[in-house]
């Protein structure tokens, strides 16, 4: 398993596949570890470098995975496969925003895709959550631009940081989940129910 990682690593950055950070994804195996978690939904394939990590903690956890660009998600099918946890995810190939889930919930539901289109992500997948289950988002530091997206030149990338800016406002102003923003590899936030919902 570990070459396997390694294998990917270097495949990631030869590729320009953009993985998660080491710290990162370190702490989200903790938490699954600590708190027993069984069923996780990940938006955001890439090659299954994180799909492959999140499933290798316990044995009895299931992992669905989204991805909608073909190459990735025949190198991620291709992983799984000398993973072999393939009796463990599931890959869909498709956008996650057309993806029509039924009869299914998670302990825990990580978004990690397109970083302009997490509002909607979020607001479609909350209602896929189980009672104390979490939601993660990735890249919430964007690099370090987050709050700096004044000084930003390029059109495109000052909108897509803008529209991560405006995630983290909808996060602390959400009235039905709280969020802890942690400093951790390129920033991640941490959403849960509020008691009363
Ligand atoms: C940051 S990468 C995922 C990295 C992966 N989670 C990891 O850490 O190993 C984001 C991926 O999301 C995919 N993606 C972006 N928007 C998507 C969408 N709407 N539906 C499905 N996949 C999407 C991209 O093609 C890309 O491969």
């Amino acid at each position: 398993m570990q070459d396997l990682i390694k294998e990917m690593e270097s495949y990631a950055n030869e590729n320009n596949v953009p993985i998660i950070q080491k710290e990162s994804i370190v702490y989200i195996m903790k938490y699954i570890k600590e708190h027993n978690i069984k069923s996780i939904l990940e938006i955001g394939s890439a090659i299954g470098y994180s799909a492959i990590l999140m499933a290798s903690v316990n044995e009895d956890i299931k992992l669905t995975t989204i991805e909608r660009d073909e190459t990735r998600y025949m190198e991620c099918l291709k992983n799984i496969k000398k993973s072999g946890l393939d009796k463990k995810i599931n890959v869909v190939y498709q956008d996650a925003l057309e993806v029509n889930l039924t009869g299914v919930s998670y302990d825990l539901i990580f978004i990690d895709a397109a970083k302009g289109q997490n509002n909607n992500f979020f607001e479609k997948y909350k209602n896929f959550l189980n009672k104390d289950g979490i939601i993660i988002t990735d890249n919430i530091n964007f690099h370090g631009l987050v709050g700096n997206s004044e000084t930003i030149e390029s059109k495109n990338l000052k909108e897509l940081v803008g529209k991560i800016e405006s995630y983290i406002e909808f996060l602390k102003e959400n009235d039905e989940f709280d969020t802890e923003f942690l400093d951790i590899g390129d920033g991640l936030s941490v959403s849960r129910r509020k008691e009363s919902n």
